[in-house]
This record gives C-alpha cells, sequence and structure tokens, in this order.
C-alpha cells in the first residue's frame, strides 16, 4: 500500500568516527516512493544511501525498518567485473543468490525469473553474451536487471547515468520510471543532476556543504527554496510538461 511507512530517520546524524557529514536528518520515506537525492561531489550523497541502506548505523538518533527489507542496488559504473568472462545472465542470476542461498545452483525458476528481468530492462536477446563485451548503457541495465530479480522492496541507484550519451540517460530514466510504476516499489536514486532529479522523483533531497534539505518535489524545486539553499537565482521553466532548471 502507499504511504505505509517503510524507513524513518529520527533525528539521525550520519558520520565516521567524530566526522558528521549529515546531521540530524528527520524523514520518512514510504512504499511506492520516488526519492532523488542531489549534490555535489563530497557531500554526503553515497553517506546518505548507506544510512538508508542500514549498513552505516548513525552516531546519533534513530534508522529505522519497519519491516525486514530486501535493497535491490545498482552500484555506480564500474569496471571491475570487466576482468571476467561472465555472461549477462551469469551477471543477473547474482540477484538471486540472496534469495536462493549462495551455495544453492540456481534453478530453472531462478533462469526463467532472471530471463524475465532482462526482458523488464529491455534486453531478453543478450542472455548469452559476455557481460564485458557490452555498451556502458547495457551493462547499467543488465546491473538494473540483477537488482530486480531479487524482487526488491528498495531499487536504489547511485548515479545510473553519469557515463551516458544524453539519449541513454533519457532512456533509463523512462525504464526507471516505468519499473517504479508497474513493481510499485520505493526508488532511491542519486543524481548529480537536479534537472533530472526535478523531472522524475517525488520527494527531493539536496545536499551540499552545511545544508539538507528534503520534500516534495514541487515545494523544493522552486526558486525560492533553491535561492534559499545556493544563494543563485535560478530560473524554472515548464517546456512541454517538463521543468528545466537554469
Ligand atoms: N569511509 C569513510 N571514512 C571517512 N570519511 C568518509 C568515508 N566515506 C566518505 N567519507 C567522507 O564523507 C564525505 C561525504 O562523502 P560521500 O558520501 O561519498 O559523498 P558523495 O557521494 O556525495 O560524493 C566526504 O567528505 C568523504 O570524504
Ligand atoms: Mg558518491
Amino acid at each position: 500500500m502507499e504511504n505505509t511507512p517503510l524507513i524513518t530517520f529520527d533525528d539521525a546524524t550520519l558520520g565516521y568516527g567524530r566526522r558528521v557529514v549529515l546531521p540530524s536528518l528527520t524523514f520518512g520515506l514510504s512504499e511506492g516512493g520516488y526519492l532523488g537525492i542531489v549534490g555535489p561531489n563530497g557531500a554526503g550523497k553515497t553517506t546518505l544511501l548507506k544510512g538508508i541502506l542500514g549498513i552505516l548505523p548513525p552516531t546519533a538518533g534513530k534508522v529505522t525498518h519497519h519491516r525486514p527489507l530486501t535493497f535491490g542496488y545498482v552500484p555506480q559504473a564500474q569496471t571491475t567485473d570487466d576482468l571476467f568472462p561472465i555472461t549477462v545472465l551469469e551477471i543477473v542470476l547474482m540477484g538471486r543468490y540472496r534469495r536462493a542461498g549462495l551455495l544453492k545452483t540456481p534453478g530453472s525458476d531462478d533462469r526463467a525469473r532472471a530471463e524475465r528481468a532482462l526482458e523488464q530492462v529491455g534486453l531478453p536477446h543478450l542472455s548469452t553474451r559476455l557481460f564485458r563485451e557490452l555498451s556502458g548503457g547495457q551493462k547499467q541495465r543488465v546491473l538494473m536487471a540483477r537488482a530486480l530479480v531479487s524482487e526488491p522492496d528498495v531499487l536504489v541507484l547511485d548515479e545510473p547515468t553519469s557515463a551516458m550519451d544524453i539519449a541513454a540517460e533519457s532512456a533509463t530514466m523512462e525504464l526507471i520510471e516505468r519499473i517504479h510504476h508497474e513493481s510499485r516499489l520505493l526508488v532511491v536514486l542519486v543524481s548529480h543532476s537536479l534537472n533530472i532529479v526535478a523531472n522524475h522523483a517525488q520527494t527531493v533531497a539536496i545536499l551540499g556543504g552545511a545544508h539538507f534539505q528534503i520534500g516534495p518535489v514541487e515545494e523544493i524545486v522552486q526558486p525560492d527554496t533553491l535561492r534559499g539553499l545556493f544563494h543563485y537565482d535560478f530560473k524554472i521553466l515548464e517546456v512541454e510538461g517538463r521543468r528545466l532548471v537554469l
């Protein structure tokens, strides 16, 4: 059901040792929501993801998962996987391990689900290809399929379009939108671009230096709020139903 709280931050401070990165965060994330996190390098976006995932406990305050949650995590594009001659289907099947157990050989049901996840991301024809031979955009989609096959409650994406040209970026954002719509899961997306977040997320968190602000997209992405955060007069245009932040 929508609006059922999944994760709550109560005055939670995130940091490392004595170093505070994000002080006193209070907000909730609900089933079916879509949070976009924006901010410059080093602002604490990945730290916030770790807090949401529950792998970085708060140094003060409380982070609550309201029930056991499965996270589908799509990491930032990297090249380490390229060393191994692994097929696309094998990569996607890794997403089943957490459910099936590491030592269990994937069964026909796991394979069927992996094939279905590849269809969902628009790559059903690539299952026998080697992962390392794919384009950057295709790899990103395969990693999305790997996240989906674990049947996650929360889909977490760290800068999924940072290595893409603008056409691949639009296609990927549409794909995430479709998955969000069809599977009704909570999406948490980190992006370097306010424009991307402004057009896809329902809730926006802006991080940067001393400030943190989170709220509905229509409250955050408006000139007064942005001026307060950045001391800069942004222009926000609407072009064919899309927000354009300049
Ligand atoms: N494991 C760590 N130990 C200590 N400091 C860290 C660690 N990870 C990140 N930081 C620091 O926390 C701050 C936020 O980092 P990060 O969350 O990775 O930012 P972003 O993802 O927005 O680029 C940075 O100043 C970074 O140096
Ligand atoms: Mg980061």
